[in-house]
């Protein structure tokens, strides 16, 4: 039997340490912005991820998941970018007004839009004596009246009939110069300079105006770029759930 005066301070003291405690929970919210562990609720069953014993327990380097060759995903010792500002679940709309809002500053730009080109090279007075007539390029009189920009009519886009400034000049080049659009990504600068991006300050052209590949194949999304990163570190260290028959090891319920 215990008596009264006993179980006082004990009831006091579990109070306290409640209290400490509920304020100690309150305010690492606020002063530690590393998650201890992480809910992912998504399509394939909830996954929980212990943030912190991976990082402490299995002595895995913060940057080696918020990336690896260049910092920019850490954007301080203790703070990161969560990893669908940049891998999303789908590149649609949203995306594109959105991720713009996503980053710290400027410099996590050219991660990814990676080369913009200046003028085009082209000797307009060689090539006069290059081509029969100036109809090797320039239309006839029934569409332009007289030799004039292409730019005149061509514009950004394509519009109605009239294709982009971009496919008029490729296919105007390309008459001759087929041989320059051979080797694909690597021959443009036969005829694009490409801008220092540490200068630019423009705006950033699509993805798949160089690139025929869909953004989601240049930009790992988002349930690939974790499968990806989760998966094969543990195949490469041989430890934590990996491969097809697994998954219910990360995905715990529907
Ligand atoms: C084993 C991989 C891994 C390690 C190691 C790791 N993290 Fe993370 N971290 C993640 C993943 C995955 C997320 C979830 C991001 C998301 O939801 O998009 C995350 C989320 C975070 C977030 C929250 C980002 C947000 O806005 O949602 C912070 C902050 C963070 N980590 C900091 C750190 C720090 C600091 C370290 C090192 C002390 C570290 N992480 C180590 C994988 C890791
Ligand atoms: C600041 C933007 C950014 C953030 C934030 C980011 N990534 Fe990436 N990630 C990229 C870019 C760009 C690439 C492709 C180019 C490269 O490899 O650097 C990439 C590539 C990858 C790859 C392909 C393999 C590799 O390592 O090159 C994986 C896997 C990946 N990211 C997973 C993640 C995960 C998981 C997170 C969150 C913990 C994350 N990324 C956060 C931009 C980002
Ligand atoms: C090899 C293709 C080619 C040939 C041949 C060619 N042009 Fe052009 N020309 C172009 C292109 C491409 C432009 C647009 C350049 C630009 O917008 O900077 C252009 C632009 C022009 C312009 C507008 C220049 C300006 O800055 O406003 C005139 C005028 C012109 N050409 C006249 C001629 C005449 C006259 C001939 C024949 C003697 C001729 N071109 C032959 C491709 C050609
Ligand atoms: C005055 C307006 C105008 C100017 C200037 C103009 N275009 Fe066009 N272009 C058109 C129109 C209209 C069509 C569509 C004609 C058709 O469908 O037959 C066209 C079609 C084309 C096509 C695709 C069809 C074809 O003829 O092969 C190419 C390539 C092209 N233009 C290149 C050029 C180049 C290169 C220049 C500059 C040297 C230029 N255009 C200047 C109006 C113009
Ligand atoms: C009528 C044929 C013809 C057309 C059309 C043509 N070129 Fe040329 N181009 C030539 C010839 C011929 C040369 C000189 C020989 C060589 O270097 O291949 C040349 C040379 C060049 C060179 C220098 C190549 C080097 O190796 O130094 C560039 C750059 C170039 N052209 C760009 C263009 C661009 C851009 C267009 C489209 C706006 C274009 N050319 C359209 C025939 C053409
Ligand atoms: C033979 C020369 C030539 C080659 C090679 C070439 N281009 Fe072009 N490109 C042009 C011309 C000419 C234009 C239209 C001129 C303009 O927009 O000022 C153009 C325009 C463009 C534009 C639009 C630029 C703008 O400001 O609107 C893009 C994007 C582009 N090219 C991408 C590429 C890519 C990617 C490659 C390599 C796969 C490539 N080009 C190879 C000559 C070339
Ligand atoms: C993780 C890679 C990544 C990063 C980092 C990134 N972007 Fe993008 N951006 C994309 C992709 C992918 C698209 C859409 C696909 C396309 O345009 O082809 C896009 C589209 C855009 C577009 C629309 C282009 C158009 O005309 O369609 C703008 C503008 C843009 N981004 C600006 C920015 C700015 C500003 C930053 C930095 C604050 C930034 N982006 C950082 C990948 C990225
Ligand atoms: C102005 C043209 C241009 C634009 C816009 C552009 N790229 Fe590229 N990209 C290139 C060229 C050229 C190469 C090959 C040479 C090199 O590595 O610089 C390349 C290479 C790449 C590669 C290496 C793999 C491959 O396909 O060769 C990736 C990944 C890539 N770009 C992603 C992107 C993404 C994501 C965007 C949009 C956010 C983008 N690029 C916008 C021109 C462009
Ligand atoms: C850089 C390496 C690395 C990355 C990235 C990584 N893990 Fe792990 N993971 C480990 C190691 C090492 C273990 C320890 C296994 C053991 O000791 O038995 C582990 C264990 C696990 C386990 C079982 C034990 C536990 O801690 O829950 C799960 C579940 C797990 N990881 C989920 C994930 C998820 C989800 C991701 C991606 C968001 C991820 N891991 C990313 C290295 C990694
Ligand atoms: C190492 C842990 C891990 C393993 C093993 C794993 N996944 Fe995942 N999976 C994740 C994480 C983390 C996400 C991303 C959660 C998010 O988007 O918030 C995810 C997302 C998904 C999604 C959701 C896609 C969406 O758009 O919502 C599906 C479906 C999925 N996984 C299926 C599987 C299947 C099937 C397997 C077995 C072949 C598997 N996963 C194995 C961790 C894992």
């Amino acid at each position: 039997m215990r008596s009264k005066s006993k179980i006082f301070p004990v009831i006091l003291t579990t109070i306290l340490l409640l209290a400490v405690a509920v304020v100690g929970y309150i305010r690492s919210g606020q002063t530690q912005p590393m998650p201890v562990r992480i809910l992912f609720k998504n399509n394939g069953g909830k996954v929980i991820f212990s943030h912190l014993v991976h990082h402490r327990d299995y002595q895995i380097e913060c940057a080696q998941c918020h990336h690896d060759k260049s910092e920019p995903a850490m954007v301080s010792s203790d703070r990161a970018l969560a990893c669908n500002s940049c891998h999303p679940n789908e590149f649609n709309e949203d995306f594109v007004n959105n991720h713009i809002d996503s980053f710290p500053d400027e410099s996590y730009c050219v991660r990814c839009h990676h080369t913009e080109f200046d003028e085009v090279i082209f000797d307009h007075e060689a090539h006069k004596d290059y081509a029969s007539d100036c109809y090797d390029c320039h239309h006839g009189k029934e569409i332009e009246p007289e030799p004039q920009k292409c730019s005149n009519c061509h514009e950004g886009e394509d519009s109605g009939d009239l294709i982009s400034m971009r496919l008029a000049g490729h296919e105007s080049c390309a008459n001759c110069h087929e041989d320059m659009f051979d080797k694909g990504l690597s021959s443009c600068n036969s005829c694009h300079i490409p801008v220092d991006m540490a200068e630019y300050d423009g705006d950033y052209t699509s993805c798949g105006s160089c690139h025929e590949a869909e953004p989601r194949e240049l930009v790992l999304p988002r349930m690939n770029a974790f499968h990806d990163q989760c998966m094969s570190c543990h195949e490469e260290m041989g430890a934590g759930p990996y491969g097809p028959d697994n998954c219910n090891q990360c995905h715990i319920s529907r």
